[in-house]
């Protein structure tokens, strides 16, 4: 049987997938069912920065005391209680799904606010101590996840990749911990951002983040927010990070993750054939329920099996860009021959 063992932010994993952060990490039966199913590790759901800060009130004394008098500290701070123990129940979740499970857990964390020069009051940068609490409670790694939509046009994108990479700066030197860090596509120079975020101190990059898209409803003239889980069809959701993965692999000192657009074992294989080390999935799991994992690691081995690979790692990057000298140029002939120039 082929090796189906691949490596992630320096993370030995028993297989290459790896349920991505949602609502399907809160429980813990889960969590054993992905295991069961063959995942090689789980990105736990995201503590996110407004969870954090609205209960900062009471965040310097349980720093200062450590976790034990967490309950203790609360009720010092009555005006927490209406979001309480949020944080720290997800600190708990970690402890006990390190306490179930084998696989590494990867802890997540969202926000944007706060990083060096963009503290707006001191509060506001509260968020980034969880990195080294969730390293406390026991995740193997972490997920930074900064969901952030420019609306200013007094904002450069200078600006913008500035902000990423002083926060990823903060949070990576906060922790040990390995950090990868979750990207939207919407960078001009990706590569030249990846890069950078690597020399900030990320051991992987996750492509990507799928934002939240409003729609407008014509009844009620509201702005609706739609998450909508990708589907075989929108075929843009595996080929947009498939691209980059191609592009980037080899390039840079990270592991690659894919996210977004895996319903299929065909999906994984062209993420590990254009250089993901894990291929990642939320949707799937979320319509067909986490034996889907199986399914989907029985089928890619058959498939290794059948085209004579041996193991992942051979399969990682076998049809990246990495040999292509002139990947912007390679691009662009690809683009004039698929539009039909001159034919
Ligand atoms: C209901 C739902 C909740 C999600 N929650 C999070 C989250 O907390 N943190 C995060 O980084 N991504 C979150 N995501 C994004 C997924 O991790 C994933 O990147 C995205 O769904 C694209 O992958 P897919 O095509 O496999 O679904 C969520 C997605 C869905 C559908």
């Amino acid at each position: 049987m082929p090796d189906f063992s691949t490596t992630y932010l320096g993370l030995q994993l028993s297989s290459p997938l790896v349920p991505s952060a949602s609502p399907l990490a809160r429980s813990l039966d889960n969590l054993r069912r992905m295991e069961d199913a063959g995942a090689g590790a789980v990105v736990l759901h995201s503590l996110f920065e407004e969870q954090i800060n609205a209960e900062s009130n009471s965040l310097d004394y349980f720093l200062t005391h450590g976790s034990e008098s967490y309950g203790e500290a609360l009720s010092y701070f009555p005006e927490a209680s209406a979001y309480r123990l949020t944080p720290e129940l997800y600190l708990e979740h970690i402890r006990r799904a390190k306490a179930a499970l084998k696989i590494p857990i990867i802890a997540s964390l969202n926000g944007i606010s706060a990083g060096s020069g963009y503290v707006v009051n001191r509060r506001q940068g509260d968020w980034i101590k969880y990195a080294a609490l969730m390293e406390q409670a026991g995740a193997d790694a972490l997920e930074l996840n900064l969901y952030y939509v420019p609306t200013d046009p007094d904002l450069s994108g200078e600006a913008v990749e500035n902000m990423y990479a002083d926060l990823l700066i903060d949070v990576s030197s906060s922790v040990h911990l390995p950090v990868a860090m979750k990207l939207s596509p919407f960078f001009s120079c990706l590569p030249n951002m990846a890069r950078r975020l690597v020399e900030c101190g990320a051991s992987g990059l996750v492509l990507f983040n799928r934002f939240y898209q409003p729609d407008i409803d014509l009844d009620t003239l509201d702005v609706v927010p739609h998450l909508n889980l990708t589907t075989p069809q929108e075929l843009q959701a595996l080929r947009v990070p498939l691209r980059w993965i191609a592009l980037l692999y080899g390039r840079l000192e990270a592991d690659l993750a894919l996210s977004s657009g895996v319903h299929t074992a065909e999906d994984a294989l062209k993420a590990m054939l254009a250089g993901a080390k894990v291929a990642m999935m939320t949707s799937a799991l979320l319509m067909h329920g986490i034996g889907r994992l199986a399914d989907i690691r029985a089928q890619m081995l058959q498939w290794m099996e059948a085209h004579e690979y041996e193991s992942i790692a051979q399969m990682c990057g076998s049809v990246s860009q990495k040999s292509v000298p002139y990947p912007a140029a390679f691009e662009r002939a690809s683009y004039i021959r698929t539009i039909g120039v001159g034919h």
